[in-house]
């Protein structure tokens, strides 16, 4: 016998991420008197016939819930072709569930590859702007073309987030964000503008810092234009964390909750698949996107498997599936991106020379792996995108540091960061001296990376802001570099 008792209590045990609204059987949740989409949408994932769409309802961003009352609330969702969202191709209704932050994950099926879409949410009465999205190229279609942004380290205390106002003007197929999308820390009183609480723990302060960061209009305009995928770096958990170690020796118990915390509100702001969603500390983001021909897309989890002692940066599960996709790609070009730079680097401390310890040549013997498997697998024009420094940096990952031209085995584009703090342009040129495969670094520019990606070449513009701290601040390109296929060299200009 099957009691609504025990339907409950089955529907609970499924986990309630994307879950359809059963009846009226909970009755009518409260009204919502505010608008419940402050947070904005976003969609994410893409494949050549879906995509993600996400939203969090938070009538009150930074209140506790957001504002929301502990009910669950039916959400409808539209994907339309056209911006006025009148020529609808799909709809469907889902719930946003307390349990999960009342956030929204649904992938959208049965939709034509490379094409513009547009999608809104309808909640409580509530109608939220129309955000555009777009498919990827069928697999194994001859792709002309591929526009790429890719972004890091958004510290919302350090400057404003007018690279995203660009970012969404150039509306590109796709964002990549290669991690720090929040940081943990606690409030600065000197700060061009303020954290909300002092530094995170608990799964309520991630929430509300999420919420904090993505009030932020220029934010929700980037999410809004483009389809994004994203991994993480250290400060969505913690500074400088690896795997279940923290380096400020919190004792085990009490970081592996704080992990907990940390992952579950990432995958709650984030417009991850529904299956992403975390199981207690694990949650698996590593992923792979093919661009038709054109290219393959690797993106990495180089946290959470991390070992405190130099011996893995991706675990041996993610080597092996990384190892195996490398193998198998027949793509024109082989994106690999993730958060810590993979090219030698060697920095100056207390008048000698040394490897840094956050970084892959903290962990030579994954990173000798990782050569060795991109050299093995021969991939065509493998290209790694990285973050992390707050610094552009353009640099050849190479077999031996000293013969970058004779021994290259990929090229590497640093992204600077939105609006973490510089670097001093002095240790730049120190680094760029000390490191004969560093082709160009630069610490006090905040921006982004774009990249055109063509059959025969990839232009990266590195484009920096004229003043993070200026909302509206302008932009130019700083250095624009070119890599042609099948040439293992990098130009700048
Ligand atoms: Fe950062």
């Amino acid at each position: 016998m099957t009691d609504r008792r025990q339907v409950l209590q089955a529907i609970a045990a499924l986990g309630s991420v994307g879950l359809p609204l059963p009846g009226r059987a909970w009755g009518a949740p409260p009204a919502l008197p505010d608008d419940p989409f402050r947070l904005g949408v976003a969609s994410g994932y893409p494949t050549a016939d879906s995509v993600v769409l996400w939203t969090r309802l938070a009538p009150q961003p930074l209140a506790p819930q957001g504002g929301m009352p502990p009910s669950r609330y039916a959400v409808h969702w539209e994907v339309a072709t056209d911006a006025a969202m009148t020529h609808t191709v799909a709809h469907g209704t889902t719930s946003a569930d307390p349990t999960w932050a009342h956030s929204v994950h649904v992938r959208v099926q049965g939709l034509q590859p490379q094409c513009d879409y547009w999608y809104r949410f309808t909640a409580a009465g509530h109608r939220s702007p129309a955000a555009r999205t777009r498919t990827l190229p069928a697999q194994g279609a001859q792709v002309a073309a591929l526009n790429l942004a890719v972004a890091c380290c958004q510290n919302y205390e350090q400057g404003h987030y007018a690279a995203y106002r660009h970012i969404a003007a150039d509306a590109p197929d796709l964002v990549l964000h290669l991690g720090d999308y929040i940081y943990e820390y606690g409030i600065n009183p000197n700060a061009l503008r303020q954290h909300n609480s002092a530094e995170i723990h608990t799964l309520d302060e991630y929430r509300a810092r999420y919420a904090l960061y993505k009030t932020d209009t220029s934010l929700q305009a980037a999410h809004a234009a483009s389809p994004w995928m994203a991994t993480w770096d250290d400060h969505e958990v913690a500074n400088d964390y690896a795997g279940l170690t923290s380096p400020d020796h919190e004792d085990p118990a009490v970081f592996l909750a704080r992990r907990t915390a940390a992952y579950r509100a990432y995958f709650e702001h984030m417009p991850l698949p529904p299956e992403c969603a975390p199981r207690g500390h694990r949650m698996s983001i590593a992923t792979q996107a093919l661009c038709g021909d054109l290219a393959s897309l690797c993106l990495l989890d180089q946290r959470q498997f991390r070992s405190h002692h130099p011996d893995t940066m991706l675990g041996a599960a993610q080597e092996r599936w990384l190892t195996q996709r490398l193998q198998a790609t027949r793509s024109r070009w082989t994106f690999l991106a993730q958060g810590t730079v993979v090219s030698h680097l060697l920095e100056r401390r207390d008048g000698e020379l040394r490897y840094g310890s956050d970084n892959w040549n903290a962990y030579p013997a994954a990173r000798q792996r990782l050569i060795d498997t991109l050299q093995q697998s021969r991939v065509t024009n493998p290209v790694v995108l990285t973050g992390d420094v707050h610094a552009f940096i353009v640099g050849q990952v190479t077999v031996t540091p000293e013969r970058p031209e004779s021994t290259m085995v990929a090229a590497e584009f640093v992204a600077t960061s939105i609006s973490s703090g510089a670097r001093p342009q002095r240790l730049m040129d120190e680094w760029q001296r000390d490191n004969a495969n560093l082709r160009y670094c630069a610490g006090e520019k905040r921006g982004y990376l774009r990249l055109a990606l063509r059959p025969d070449r990839l232009q990266v513009d590195l484009v920096a802001l004229d003043d993070a701290r200026d909302p509206q601040s302008g932009r130019y390109v700083l250095k624009s570099c070119i890599v042609e296929a099948g040439r293992p060299d990098i130009q700048i200009a």
